[in-house]
């Protein structure tokens, strides 16, 4: 047997920082309390709901993946967070509109207990945006002591045990990677000269890293995935996961993209479209926010089919995002895609999907999940880019020199390989010729 990593206890409270208190914040936020008080169940959560196959087919043991390794419990969380609104957690969740008024009634002195602390926020890197809420300082170096000054006081004032950070913040523009993002020393230097490569989120990100804490990001945009807090973060010892969450129409992409694939059926295009009438889609209606979005959502089939591996199937795909604006849809998303395919002697065919999804019911257990295996990282000493995580993410962070791993089974059975391996379990194959001998 391999021998189990050594993983420190999920002893005490675990705090969660959560950046911007919008739809997918509130909804994590309200939907722990939900499941904690019980009205509810954690759909969708592989923390809460998962299971784990452990050993040979014929043991059948498939222990609960919260049997196996320990994870903090939702008891045990306490959340708080940044916002440019200064409205409470249950004002916050009301605007949104995702969770019915009723079921939030039932956990509403929770919720306003959760009040944002003042954000450090530009409105350059989120054009469609503007709030109170905001921090001042010196220069972005100054505004990341302050964000640690805010987690320094959230930890004591809650004995919390440990922490980990999520941006939940508004897509920022496009960007990429600069001078200023290469070293620990010219990302220093950078935050001192108020350097525009710096956007927000990265402001949190140095701050959580510095910390040690574990760093995640929901979002598209560029923020912890550069050199410089890559090295920060191997020398502090913080676990790092992203970015953009895997939710409505990149999970159905990613689910149905392998099989088509496994199949050897070409496709000559895929047209995926988009209505969301929330916030998020306020922003994204910004040209610059948009390019962010669809950068990480277009990716995605490039990786899966390799068309250099199957020129006559997916040389010329033709892949085409859009996502509208649309007030009245609210959080309720609809995407359409249309997939042209090719089969058997070149014949075409058609694949029409519809999905009427919950954007922000389908990213609040994926929060969770990161939020609580992130910490569990942490305590196992796994420090960096947490790859078997990519399961959660449209644009998984990666090595450098290494492609992302999109399939969503190959992303499953690689987190829970690395469930088995940090137990010392046998890693599983499923060669299975022993049933057999
Ligand atoms: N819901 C999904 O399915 C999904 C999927 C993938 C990615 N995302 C991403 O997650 C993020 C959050 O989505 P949402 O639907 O909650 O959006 P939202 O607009 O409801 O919430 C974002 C919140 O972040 C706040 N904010 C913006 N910049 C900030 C800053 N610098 N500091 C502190 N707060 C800041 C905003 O005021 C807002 O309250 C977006 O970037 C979105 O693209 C969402």
């Amino acid at each position: 047997m391999p021998t189990p990593v050594d993983i420190a206890p999920a002893r005490g409270k675990l705090g969660v920082l959560l950046v911007g208190l919008g739809a997918v914040s509130t909804t994590t936020i309200a939907g722990v309390l939900a499941v904690r008080n019980g009205i509810a169940k954690p759909i969708g959560s592989l923390t809460q709901m998962g299971t784990v196959r452990l050993g040979k087919r014929t043991e059948n043991r498939s222990p609960k993946i919260s049997d196996v390794v320990p994870l903090s419990s939702l008891d045990d969380l306490v959340f708080g967070g940044w916002d440019i609104f200064e409205d409470d957690c249950y004002a916050a969740a009301r605007t949104a509109g995702v969770i019915e008024p009723a079921l939030l009634d039932q956990v509403r002195p929770e919720l306003e207990k959760i009040r944002p602390w003042p954000a450090v926020f530009d409105q350059r890197y989120v054009k469609r945006l503007d709030g109170p809420n905001v921090k001042k300082g010196k220069n972005k170096k100054d505004l990341a002591e302050q964000v640690i000054a805010d987690i320094t006081r959230f930890k004591a004032d809650h004995h919390l045990d440990r922490l980990v950070m999520v941006w939940c913040g508004s897509t920022e523009i496009f960007a990429t990677e600069s001078a200023a993002h290469q070293t620990i020393e010219s990302f220093e230097r950078a935050l001192e000269a108020n350097d525009a490569d710096i956007p927000s989120s990265m402001v949190y990100a140095y701050a959580a890293i510095r910390e040690g804490i574990p760093y995640a990001n929901a979002a598209p945009n560029l923020t912890a995935d550069i050199p410089a807090l890559v090295e920060l973060a191997a020398k502090t010892g913080s676990p790092l996961a992203g970015k953009d969450l895997k939710t409505g129409q990149t999970l159905l992409k990613t689910i149905i993209a392998p099989g088509l694939k496994a199949r050897l059926l070409g496709v000559e295009g895929w047209y995926s479209t988009n209505i969301l009438g929330n916030r998020d889609g306020e922003v994204l209606d910004d040209p610059e926010s948009f390019k962010t979005k669809e950068e990480s959502k277009k990716s995605v089939l490039d990786y899966i089919l390799q068309p250099q591996l199957y020129p006559d199937l997916y040389k010329d795909l033709c892949h085409v995002v859009r996502i509208n604006y649309y007030p009245p849809r609210g959080d309720n998303k609809e995407g359409w895609d249309n997939i042209d395919l090719v089969g058997w002697l070149g014949y075409k065919m058609q694949l029409k999907i519809n999905f009427l999804c919950r954007d922000s019911i389908l990213a609040a257990p994926i929060v969770l999940d990161v939020a609580l295996f992130l910490d569990l990282a942490k305590r196992a000493t796994m420090h960096g880019i947490q790859e078997w995580l990519s399961f959660y993410f449209k644009s998984p962070v990666h090595a450098p020199g290494l492609y992302p791993e999109h399939d969503l089974f190959i992303q499953l059975m690689k987190l829970k390989n690395t469930l088995r391996y940090l137990k010392g379990e046998e890693l599983i194959t499923h060669l299975g010729r022993e049933y057999y001998d």
